[in-house]
């Protein structure tokens, strides 16, 4: 792979121990998908920060980065964390410390401590054709797909690396001819609601695989409900971008999006609908002792509507409900009176935290609702809980009466 004389230096530890550390890293990265040089990037956004998957040892090889100078170059957000920084929700010390910890070594770094996976809710929003280092699989698709900016799926040492250095390897998304569509898929159903998005992009990732789909009538989607169905394809697949003809800002017409490629059509009707909701379903007990909204993170809009459902009711004895955002929603949704609605009704509208990853089912819980296609994915596996999958009404009703109805 090419490099500058200034990127060799970088390489060649003229700038300092994190630096080359960084440097190395997207050399190899470069040279294993056959990059033809580094490009200088934008923003960076690192993922990967709970303690799940940094464990100690990650944490120590931080906390020693930062103490050996690393500083980030370009804007570098963090993703979600395994606990909630301004409250206690009862998860046990060997947990919370080391992971504060992390998320300390890398703001020492001056990353931003966003810890949200929606960053571009607020401030850092890419611009359309835009060269970014961005980690987070909800966040790339959504960036790529929805905004027109140019990532591949980095993972969290990738996306520190970039930070660091400003530059990542030119391969894969960043190249023109690698973002044409590979399967047009053709809606002949009606989407509703968050839910229905994400059960369809649920279906559509498990056939695709890493593939580029690319959709004709997909309906009228909220920014909310892209943000869900590309989750859903990045976490049932390996979806790094979507097109939707007519809505996405690279797919005007079908000749755009495929320039000439042949391709296969599949067409996504009720049946197929019904069964991505069935994927992400697999509760066998109908009593509900846990409900969480908010992965991806949720918006202002999707927190104004959860406590406008909540408003006067009660979370029933024995559920708990977890709401998640980010710092900068949470502090609106205080001001705006919806944090006082929510927590009226005995739910917990958190920050920072990612329930994936924040070891949910060490507080005991073993059934859990949910309107988020990626949480339904991951939560059986990955923390060992039963999921009802459905809309916001439906799991804020099981939070009300302890039951999953329908
Ligand atoms: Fe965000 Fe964690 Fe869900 S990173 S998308 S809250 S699994």
């Amino acid at each position: 792979m090419f490099l500058t004389d200034e990127q060799k230096r970088m390489r060649d530890g003229e700038r300092g121990e994190p630096v080359q550390v960084a440097m190395e890293m997207l050399c190899a990265l470069g040279e294993i998908y056959g990059a033809e040089k580094l490009i200088p990037i934008k923003s960076a956004h690192c993922a990967g920060l709970s303690l799940k998957s940094h464990g100690i040892a990650g944490m120590k090889w931080v906390e020693d980065m930062a103490a050996k100078g690393a500083k980030v170059v370009v804007p570098t957000t963090m993703n979600v964390i395994g606990v909630d920084r301004s409250r206690d929700l009862g998860l046990p010390e060997d947990w919370v410390v080391p992971q504060l910890r992390i998320e300390k070594g890398y703001e020492a770094m001056g990353c931003f401590g966003t810890s949200s996976c929606v960053p571009y809710y607020y401030s850092f929003l890419p611009k359309f054709g835009e060269h970014i280092a961005w980690a987070e699989s909800s966040a790339v698709v959504f960036t790529n797909s929805v905004i027109g900016a140019r990532d591949n799926r980095e993972g969290g040492p990738s996306a520190w690396a970039a930070g660091i250095t400003g530059f990542t390897p030119y391969y894969g998304l960043h190249l023109d001819e690698n973002r044409t569509g590979d399967i047009l898929f053709r809606v002949t159903t009606e989407l509703h609601g968050i839910a229905d998005y994400g059960a369809l992009g649920n279906y559509v990732g498990k056939i695709v695989g890493e593939k580029i789909p690319v959709f004709e009538n997909l309906g009228h989607p909220t920014t909310e409900e892209l943000v869900y169905f590309g989750a859903a394809m990045a976490s049932a697949g390996g979806v790094a971008l979507f097109h939707a003809i007519g809505l996405t800002p690279e797919a005007p017409d079908r000749e755009t999006v495929f320039k000439g490629k042949k391709c296969e059509t599949v067409e996504l009707g009720k049946k197929e609908l019904e069964q991505g909701y069935a994927n992400l379903t697999s509760g066998k007990s109908r009593d509900v002792d846990f409900v969480a909204l908010g992965c991806p993170h949720c918006s202002l809009t999707q927190v104004a509507q959860i406590a406008g459902m909540l408003a006067g009711k009660r979370v029933k004895d024995g559920v708990t409900m977890w709401i998640h955002t980010n710092m900068a929603v949470k502090a609106m949704a205080k001001e705006l009176g919806y944090v006082k609605l929510i927590e009226d009704a005995g739910a917990v509208l958190t920050q920072d935290l990612c329930v994936v990853l924040g070891n949910p089912e060490v507080l005991g819980f073993k059934t859990l609702a949910t309107h988020s296609p990626k949480m339904a994915f991951y939560a059986p596996g990955g923390n060992g809980l039963d999921v009802w999958y459905g809309s916001e009404e439906k799991c804020v009703q099981a939070a009300l009466t302890g039951r999953w109805e329908g």
